[in-house]
């Protein structure tokens, strides 16, 4: 690949990256909704009706990214090796909640629809670090309001983050490569028509509905067909 043409690069990633290191998708067979459904763990509502029970959901999730098992993958690394070494701008969107991408070494990094590892205050809207489990009546750092606490998360019917930043960044991509995402939930979804002049790449395991949008297609694990990828366009 010519990198004095193709300059500037957008990366998302979804829930597939993250399968390889032993976290659970969302719509594949084991999938986390085939266990528990939408309405009842990642809504506002959910949370306003039963806290605790959501609380519980995202507990055990958070206890995950603690699990000595639960590393960053090649596919991960290989992302963050191609940031330190590319030329152009480099965008990592990410629509996991998870910190992988993070603990691998990738720096310009969204996390688009927020972070396991961070809670944040409703009432106040204060938001910090916070990687233990969360109380249903934990008490707000800034505020001191107790049962207003709740995992920095963007649940279904809330806008995801940075959308500002992630468009700018789409619209003058020369490159969009998405990688382990069904292509089922917006805006992300999207994306790959708003980089109107990118060349596109979709890595995933099988078709997607959004295929058919794609330039290229490189069907596999992403630990094995992104790591060759990077390691491709790199000596190119
Ligand atoms: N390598 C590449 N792709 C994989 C791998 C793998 N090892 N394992 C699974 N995949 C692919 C699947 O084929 C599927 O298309 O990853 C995709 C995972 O899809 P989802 O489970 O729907 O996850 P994602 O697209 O990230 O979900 C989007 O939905 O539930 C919400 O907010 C949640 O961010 C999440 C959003």
């Amino acid at each position: 690949m010519n990198r004095e043409i193709f300059k500037n690069i957008v990366i998302l990633t979804g829930a597939g990256i993250s399968a390889e290191s032993g976290i659970r998708t969302f719509r594949d067979q084991d999938g986390l909704w085939e266990e528990h459904r939408i309405e009842d763990v990642a809504t506002p509502e959910a949370f306003q009706r039963d806290p605790a029970l959501v609380q519980r959901f995202y507990n055990l999730r958070r206890a995950q990214l603690k699990d000595e098992n639960v590393l960053p993958n090649k596919a991960h690394e290989a992302l963050a090796r191609l940031e330190s070494e590319w030329e152009g701008n480099f965008l990592l969107v990410t629509q996991n909640v998870d910190n992988l991408h993070r603990r691998a070494g990738s720096k310009n990094l969204l996390h688009m629809h927020g972070r396991l590892d961070r809670v944040f205050c409703q009432n106040c809207d204060e938001h910090w670090d916070h990687s233990e489990n969360l109380a249903v009546d934990e008490a707000c750092i800034a505020c001191g309001r107790r049962g207003n606490v709740r995992p920095d998360i963007v649940w279904f019917g809330e806008m995801p983050y940075h959308m500002d930043e992630i468009y700018e960044a789409l619209d003058k991509a020369d490159y969009f490569i998405s990688i382990g995402t069904s292509g089922l939930v917006y805006p992300a979804a999207g994306f790959v028509q708003i980089a109107w002049k990118a060349r596109k790449i979709e890595f995933n395991m099988k078709e997607t509905g959004i295929s058919p949008a794609f330039h290229e297609h490189r069907m596999g694990p992403a630990t094995v067909e992104v790591d060759q990828w990077v390691n491709e366009i790199l000596t190119d």
